[in-house]
């Protein structure tokens, strides 16, 4: 066995010390199941006085990512750095030169994936991008692939692993949200800048890319609606629970008459959905297609080696592919469509009202839901005197009625504040 790919990684934190140490824990099965030896030749950081662990060699260390991308000992280019600059431009001229490329970078993906994958068609090379969904859960490939024949309806996932352990974390142990979220940063869990994490923007990212591959069309980032986690409550936590569901970061893309509809934001879960035994940092994706049926991909969504994981399995992918001038599955994006606004969505939702305690407040906030075309499902007070709160759950009530609804209780007297607003996901999600 003579024949070596030459991999030059395009930064070397979380996610590339978890690539460095497979492929060197793991190089013997690697060699034998490749054909060839895979070796890191180069890799760009910004530190280079940053200890890489025993992985890596300091020779192979350069602050210059254009020169990793342009080495001639360069065969295939692995992008771990994230961000969209200058990671896009290094991803597009490694494609230009025809080396294909892997790549962890949802962000990316997600706001330039289209252009992306019409230059690596352009270039006849492969660009792999598992790793930027759901960590270590082969879901890229399934819906690429597995699922190429089928007809997908509906994607439904928990596509973030630091905010399912830190919702986790405050339904089982009652723990502090700012707390949680240090520990999952520590963790390797959460991305450089927190905020696309709790915020819902890193599963908006990862929901577009599945939308568009579930759905033959191009959605983008901007596309997705998207609601984090920083003002869910421990008094929402607990309703829902009282109720029988759990709150969990969704992502949720459906086709409704023939425009995607897409969507990230807290909701309630019936506990007895199979997303609902998700905990900790673990992701899960449930596919619903016509002739599969119910599919559901379970696994570790964060951290050095299950996202290492994937990208040692793409990079290995592209590394066959090169050894026999072949290529693998592009994505399909033949069918335009338009996205269904968030205004005409059709679901329950939970409300929390701060209230005064006196009679006829509940007359005139059923009133003001009445003028709406809001039903009430339940009702109840929670707490006495100025901690009075009103919880309410709607019937199915359409999104841009529930929006106008709390506008206007905004404006009743006896409504001291709109405290929290939940979607309320039943067994068949909203439409
Ligand atoms: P990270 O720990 O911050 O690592 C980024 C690496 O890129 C560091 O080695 C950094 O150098 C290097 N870098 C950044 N900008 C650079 C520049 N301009 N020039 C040269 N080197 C540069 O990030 P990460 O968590 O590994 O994430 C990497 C990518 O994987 C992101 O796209 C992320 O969204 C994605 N991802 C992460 C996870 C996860 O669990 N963390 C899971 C799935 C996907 P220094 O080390 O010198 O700072
Ligand atoms: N920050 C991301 C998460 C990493 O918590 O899921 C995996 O993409």
């Amino acid at each position: 066995m003579d024949r070596v790919i030459r991999l030059g990684m395009l930064g070397c934190g979380t996610v590339g010390g978890g690539v460095a140490t497979i492929l060197a824990r793991e190089a013997d099965d690697i060699t034998a199941r490749t054909g060839a030896k895979l070796e890191i030749t180069r890799v760009a950081v910004r530190d280079p006085g940053k200890d890489r662990g025993p992985a890596l060699a300091d020779s192979v260390v350069t602050t210059d990512p254009m020169e990793v991308v342009e080495a001639e000992d360069v065969d295939v280019v692995v992008e771990v750095m994230g961000g969209r600059r200058p990671a896009g431009d290094l991803i597009r001229r490694a494609l230009e030169l025809g080396k294909p490329v892997v790549t962890a970078n949802k962000e990316l993906v997600a706001h330039e994936g289209a252009e992306l994958y019409a230059a690596a068609r352009a270039a006849g090379v492969d660009l792999a991008y598992e790793a930027a969904v759901a960590g270590a859960i082969p879901i890229i490939k399934p819906m690429k692939e597995s699922l190429a024949g089928d007809h997908v309806q509906r994607v439904v996932g928990i596509l973030n692993g630091t905010t399912n352990y830190i919702l986790t974390r405050m339904t089982e142990e009652g723990a502090d949200y700012d707390e949680v979220l240090g520990d999952a940063q520590a963790l390797g869990y959460a991305e450089s800048d927190p905020t696309a994490d709790v915020g819902g923007h890193d599963a908006a990212a990862k929901c577009a890319i599945l939308a568009s591959l579930a759905f033959d069309t191009t959605v983008r980032q901007e596309d997705v609606f998207t609601a984090g986690i920083e003002s869910v409550t421990a008094t929402d936590i607990r309703v829902a629970d009282r109720l029988g569901y759990v709150i969990k970061l969704l992502g949720i893309a459906s086709v409704v008459d023939d425009r995607v509809g897409v969507r990230v934001h807290p909701a309630f879960l019936p506990k007895t959905h199979p997303l609902a035994a998700v905990r900790g940092s673990y992701n899960a994706v449930f596919v619903q297609a016509r002739a599969a049926g119910e599919l559901m991909f379970y696994g570790p969504g964060a951290g050095a080696e299950p996202t290492g994981s994937a990208v040692v399995g793409d990079v290995i992918d592209v590394a066959r592919n090169l050894l026999q001038t072949a290529r693998g599955a592009t994505e399909s994006q033949h069918r335009p469509m338009e996205i269904r606004p968030i205004e005409e969505l059709t679901t329950q939702y939970y409300v929390l009202l701060d209230v005064e305690d006196r009679a006829g407040v509940l007359a005139q906030v059923a009133t003001v839901l009445g003028d709406h075309d809001v039903s009430i499902a339940q009702v109840w007070q929670e707490g006495r005197g100025d901690s009075a709160q009103l919880v309410l759950v709607t019937h199915q009530a359409r999104e841009g009625n529930l929006r106008a609804t709390v506008d206007a209780l905004d404006g009743v007297s006896s409504v001291r504040n709109v405290a929290s607003v939940l979607r309320v996901e039943s067994e068949v999600f909203g439409s």
